[in-house]
Parts: structure tokens; sequence; C-alpha cells
């Protein structure tokens, strides 16, 4: 078994604004250099390495934990969505996480909430705002709010969600916060399955049949690396994964900065995403050429 040879110290668990901003100042108050990593709890070894990231950048890390309903559509899992907050709660111990924030809904959108922080650039161009179109208006009205609330010197978002990535970036710039956006790699299993909160969801069959999404994106990003033709390549990867009982929802080639469709004329670089439904989940991922 292996014990932490640090003590566990629990972390201070904030649910309103002014405990948070008091909670804030004393650490700032100390010379703290403050981390942000937003979260929806559920945590897993992909949330952990954000922490660990966090750790190695500021003194003080915030992990906020808040299932945010205005992210989720109608007919999506907010109810059924992963809530496993005392585990979640006794891992941020076991690595030191000094201040939890988890706000209550009412308490991010009380009675009369009326702001919307909407974006174009990389929120509109075709990939997860294609089948989540009131997705990316949910997450920047919730990352305006906690980076606003937290004001931390840095925020790590995992490139699982690669183009969550980009339109936090974007958020930033565009608003003028100070806050430093720092992408982390992806966290995956042995197979290469992408950790998610929601692949709990996955039945053992699908389960078996999900890891040909970081295969066929390993093997298109070899050919399109080796100058292969990449409508071809594309299309033979989309094939590889319906093959598997997936259906694809996108398999795109993109410019891994604007995530604009690639300019044939161009060298940029290239980023390979992909989403596909299996049963009644919803799978996502990415890597780089
Ligand atoms: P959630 O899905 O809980 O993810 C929180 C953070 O963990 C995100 O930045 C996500 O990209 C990262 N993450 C998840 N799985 C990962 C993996 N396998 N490897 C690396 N990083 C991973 O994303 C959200 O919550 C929400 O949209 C949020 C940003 C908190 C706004 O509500």
């Amino acid at each position: 078994m292996k014990i932490s040879k640090r003590a566990k110290h629990h972390p201070r668990v904030t649910r309103t604004l002014p405990a948070l901003r008091r909670a804030v100042a004393y650490f700032r108050g100390r010379g703290q250099s403050i981390a942000l990593v937003p979260t929806m709890g559920a945590l897993h070894e992909g949330h952990f390495s954000l922490v660990r990231r966090a750790q190695s950048r500021a003194d003080c890390v915030v992990v906020s934990i808040f299932v945010n309903p205005t992210q989720f559509a109608p007919d999506e899992d907010l109810t059924t969505y992963p809530r496993t907050f005392a585990a979640d709660v006794a891992a941020l111990a076991e690595r030191q996480v000094p201040l939890i924030w988890a706000p209550s809904v009412e308490t991010m959108y009380p009675d009369g909430f009326a702001t919307r922080v909407a974006l174009e650039g990389p929120a509109a161009v075709g990939l997860e705002d294609a089948s989540r179109p009131h997705f990316f208006v949910g997450v920047a009205t919730v990352v305006a709010k906690l980076l606003t609330q937290c004001e931390p010197d840095f925020a790590l978002f995992g490139e699982k969600d690669y183009q969550q990535l980009k339109v936090v970036t974007q958020l930033v710039r565009d608003l003028g916060l100070k806050t430093r956006i720092v992408g982390v790699p992806i966290v995956r299993e042995r197979d290469g399955l992408a950790l998610s909160s929601r692949n709990r969801y996955l039945t053992p069959a699908e389960r078996q049949s999900a890891p040909v999404l970081y295969r066929a994106l390993k093997e298109a990003a070899a050919r399109v690396g080796a100058g292969g033709p990449i409508a071809e390549v594309l299309k033979q990867a989309r094939e590889a994964v319906a093959r598997s009982g997936l259906q694809v929802d996108y398999f795109e080639a993109r410019n891994a900065d604007t995530l604009k469709p690639l300019d044939p004329s161009a060298g940029e670089p290239i980023r390979l995403l992909v989403a596909a439904r299996i049963g009644t989940s919803r799978l996502i991922d990415n890597v780089a050429v």
C-alpha cells in the first residue's frame, strides 16, 4: 500500500462568494500566487493531472466543483451527471489542495440572472458547437464567472476538450482578464481511451469498442503527417470508427490554433478532432499531427 508521507490536510470548502473571496484574500495576503482548476467533479486522473500542473505553477491551487446547468441542453444528462462530492474532496485532500470552490446553482445563477457570454471565433467552427449549440455559451458564461470570482494567475484546462480550451483562451483575451490559460495534455487509459467522467456510463461492450477513436486518430495523424491525402485519410478514419459500431458526429482536420478548416496552401499546425456516439454516450478526442 502506498502511504503518503505528507499529512492529509482537509481543504477549505467554500460555498458562498464572500467565503471564497475571504479565502482567496488570505492566500493573496501571504503573497501566494493562485491557480484555478475548474471542474464539474466526478474527479479522475485527468483532473488530477491538471491539479499537479497547477501545483507546479502556483503556490495555492483552487479547484472548483460545479455541475454547470447552463452548458447542458434539456435532453442532456444534467440530472444524472455523476456527483461524487465526498470522494472528490477526499482525493483533493490527499493531493494537498487547500481550497475548493463549490457554489450552489442558486449562488451561481440567482433568480433574475440575466447575463450570457457568447463567442464566435473558436466557438463557431462547426465542431462541438454544431452538435451542441447551447454548450459554449454555458461554458463561457460559467468560466467568465469563475475567473472573476477567483481572480487566479493561472487557470488550467485539459486538451481533452480542445475546442473548449481554445474558447476559454479567446474569452480571456477578449475580456482582458489577467488570468493566463494553460492547456494540459490528455490523460488516457492503457488502451488509449481518454479519461472522462462520463466513461462510467459505457457498457462493457461499448467500453471495449471506445478505444477505436484513439487508434483511428493516431493512424490518421501518422498518415497526414507523412503527407497522405487528408480527405481520403479522414474518410477511412470515419469508416474505421463506424465499423466499430460508433456513429461519427465529426472526424476533422483543423488548424490547431484557430480550429478553422485547413488552408491547403499554408503549412499550418494541424489537429485532428473526433466526436462519436456509442449507445447513449458521446465521446470526444483529439490528437496533434
Ligand atoms: P470537466 O468535464 O469536469 O473537466 C474539467 C477539466 O478537466 C477540463 O479542463 C477538461 O478538459 C479536463 N479533463 C477532463 N478529462 C481529461 C483528460 N482525460 N485529460 C486531461 N484533462 C481532462 O470541462 C468541464 O468540466 C466544464 O466544461 C468546465 C470547464 C468545468 C466548465 O463548467
